[in-house]
């Protein structure tokens, strides 16, 4: 088998390539520029694939995101009629539920308030709030948010979750629809975002979205750039509203360094690095999906297109 690793944003190859070959050496993973036959390529390994690209190996039988989410490959509009496919990786859940903990902590004891205590040298104690006394939410219960769930239930932390059909997770109170998310925004005080990215949730996290949470709430938006209107967010932690935010994902990634971000008191800033699907899960997934797709049999973890996830 043939396989071809696009990405317009990253060096993927030495990342995969071992992880592939330790899995299956007879399978080759070719750089674009090194496909001598389009015709060759059985599946393609993608993250952000320029515009286009896909369409060139007319023999391409699947498409495997390299992460969790397939916004990324989905926005081709040329994209070829093949089923997509996204990592499932428990790994990684786990590792996002730890960088959402760390967050939800920063926020409820005040981290940021000590860091500028500490440049000043201020001696001050700031009162002691428990997890009991910090409602969360997490907005997307999928393979990612009910594992982040689960476990910030887990700590003691009542928690509340977002998802467009109800469904139930121990330990927490699952809401859906408008009127859901009405309820939890205002009772929430440290909101998490693991939704997917599709036209339903792009843009959700608005002016109008920030003005129903709960003065003193708090943001840690793990999902896509996209989802949030960067402006309002702004707005809503200058205004004293929002205390602020934890941002993983941006509108335009890398943050570009003249962005005020960066240097804003209340903005956390981290380089979409809270979870990644391990190399060597990558490689027994996609494998596992070209040989499902070359012997026509079912494929595991393919996306609904239409949904977007
Ligand atoms: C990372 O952003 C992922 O979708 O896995």
């Amino acid at each position: 088998m043939k396989g071809v690793l696009v990405s317009a944003t990253l060096t993927l190859d030495t990342l995969f390539r071992a992880a592939f070959t330790a899995e299956d050496p007879s399978v080759e993973l070719l750089l674009p520029e090194e496909v001598d036959d389009p015709a060759a390529i059985d599946f393609a390994l993608a993250w952000r694939p320029q515009p286009g690209v896909l369409k060139r190996y007319p023999n391409l039988k699947v498409i495997c995101s390299i992460a969790a989410g397939v916004d990324n490959i989905l926005a081709d509009p040329e994209l070829p009629d093949v089923p997509v496919v996204r990592m499932v990786d428990p790994k990684q859940s786990e590792a996002m539920a730890l960088f959402v903990i760390w967050h939800v902590l920063w926020y409820q004891r005040r981290f940021d308030l000590y860091l500028e205590q500490q440049a000043a040298r201020v001696w001050q104690r700031q009162p002691q709030r428990g997890a009991a006394e910090t409602t969360v939410a997490v907005l997307g219960l999928g393979r990612m948010g009910s594992v982040v769930a689960r476990r910030l239930a887990g700590l003691g932390y009542p928690t509340l979750g977002w998802a467009r059909s109800p469904r139930a997770i121990e330990g927490v109170e699952v809401l859906s629809g408008a009127e859901g998310l009405k309820q939890l925004l205002a009772r929430t005080d440290a909101l998490i975002n693991l939704l997917p990215l599709t036209a339903q949730t792009r843009g959700l996290l608005d002016a109008s979205f920030f003005a129903r949470m709960k003065p003193g709430a708090y943001l840690i938006q793990m999902g896509r750039g996209p989802h949030l209107v960067e402006n309002d967010l702004r707005a809503a932690i200058d205004s004293g509203h929002l205390t602020g935010a934890s941002l993983d994902v941006f509108e335009q990634e890398p943050l570009p360094p003249d962005h005020d971000f960066w240097a804003h008191p209340r903005i956390l800033v981290t380089p979409h690095c809270a979870s990644d699907a391990t190399a060597d899960l990558v490689a027994v997934q996609t494998l596992a999906a070209a040989r499902a797709a070359v012997a026509g049999a079912e494929i595991p973890n393919v996306v609904d297109r239409a949904a977007g996830y």
